[in-house]
């Protein structure tokens, strides 16, 4: 018999390279998708075509009734909980949804899954962001010092959920401490993915320039591709352990848009300090400049993680560089908006935060 794959959050980043990943290893795979206004399949367009890959049920983390039902229904082996309020920026201004996914949701995820099947392996998406003002390289073994509602809400939840109910009632359960980890679909609120889109729009003459907050903040950026491995060979161990997955490399948001550019053959030039700081292009024309609005209250500044435990007990390896990574989001951006701009179908500018 297949082995069944329940994942929260499917409909994201991450949902639809493991769903992919998943169904490559033989799993029937169960995505718990909740109402949105748009089409919430755009990242799974090749699995939902007839004849349909994965198996859809509805409802919310916020409602446990709804989770119950689509538990009983799918009656998973491995539980995958990706879903979330993930942006950091966001969980500033919405600290109580935050904590209600984030943390609550995962709660009653557990709590529902556990009374239906005590046996079942779950993975919780935890995450570099905990580790915050801690100094890097961070690893298994570093402290937690969150400084957003975000990171706090998963602090929570691995805490009471994950560390808490593995000790107090033996489940298979684990924490998956991943860093930031990027792709083609990535949603535009995030930075890298902002700079692809945004720098592929002016070398095609849609876009003057792109602003940005702190560029100074240095992360460890992978490809979600390969971390969505690690997560299914996390619920594959003999027992149940938290890893860090990352790549042990990291970079300035300056030195990201530094590597587009170049990418797009636009190389650029620094001037400035400060809200000041200022990137042209070799002509002398400003194309990004630094702006009030995109800093946040509280900034995690250098996260870089030392992922040797998940290389050694897991096999798990890092198969994309940071170049190959912009490159890819940079390609299929500009070939993206390239084909968009021939028919007319791109707006110029959009008036909203990311
Ligand atoms: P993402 O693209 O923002 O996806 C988040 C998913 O959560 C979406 O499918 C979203 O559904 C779903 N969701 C939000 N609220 C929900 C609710 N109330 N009920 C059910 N589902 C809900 O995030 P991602 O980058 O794939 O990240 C996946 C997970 O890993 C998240 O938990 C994130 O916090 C964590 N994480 C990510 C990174 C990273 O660098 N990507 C690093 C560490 C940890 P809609 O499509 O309807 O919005
Ligand atoms: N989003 C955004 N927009 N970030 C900017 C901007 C901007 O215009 N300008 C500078 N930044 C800086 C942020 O201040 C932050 O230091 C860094 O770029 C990365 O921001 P994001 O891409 O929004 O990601 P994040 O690190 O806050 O959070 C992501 O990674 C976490 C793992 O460390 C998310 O995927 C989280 O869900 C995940 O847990």
């Amino acid at each position: 018999m297949k082995r069944r794959a329940f994942i929260t959050g499917i409909t994201g980043q991450d949902g639809s390279y493991l769903a992919e990943h998943l169904i490559s290893l033989g799993y029937e795979v169960w995505g718990f998708v909740r109402r949105t206004s748009l089409d919430p399949f755009v990242r799974l367009q090749d699995l939902v075509q007839p004849p349909c890959r994965i198996k859809i049920v509805y409802g919310s983390l916020h409602d446990a009734g709804s989770i119950r039902q689509a538990l009983k229904e799918a009656r998973p082996d491995e539980i995958y909980n990706l879903g979330a309020q993930s942006d950091v920026w966001m969980s500033f201004k919405c600290p109580d949804e935050t904590t209600d996914i984030n943390y609550h949701g995962f709660g009653r995820l557990v709590w529902e899954a556990i009374k239906l099947n005590p046996e079942v392996r779950i993975y919780q998406a935890s995450t570099s962001e905990m580790f915050g003002r801690t100094d890097p390289p961070q690893s298994e073994t570093s402290l937690f010092q969150p400084v957003s509602p975000y990171a706090e809400a998963k602090l929570r939840a691995h805490e009471d959920y994950v560390c808490g109910y593995r000790k107090k009632y033996g489940l298979f359960i684990c924490s998956g401490f991943l860093f930031n980890h990027e792709s083609p679909r990535r949603g535009e609120n995030f930075v890298t993915r902002k700079i692809t889109v945004s720098l592929s729009k002016i070398k095609l003459g849609l876009l003057s320039s792109l602003q940005l907050g702190n560029l100074d903040s240095k992360r460890d950026w992978g490809f979600a591709g390969d971390y969505v491995k690690a997560m299914h060979k996390m619920l594959q161990q003999k027992k149940p352990e938290d890893f860090v997955i990352a790549t042990g490399e990291a970079h300035t948001v300056r030195e990201f848009v530094e590597a587009a550019a170049t990418a797009l053959d636009m190389p650029i030039r620094w001037s400035g300090k400060g809200l000041n700081e200022v990137g042209k292009t070799t002509g002398g024309r400003v194309i990004v400049s630094v702006s009030k609005e995109f800093y946040r209250p509280n900034e995690v500044h250098y996260l870089l993680g030392d992922s040797r435990k998940a290389q050694k007990k897991l096999g798990w390896r890092i198969e994309t560089k940071f170049e190959e990574l912009v490159q890819m989001m940079v390609r299929y951006d500009y070939e993206r908006l390239e084909k968009m701009k021939s028919i007319g179908l791109v707006r110029a500018h959009l008036c909203k935060k990311s």
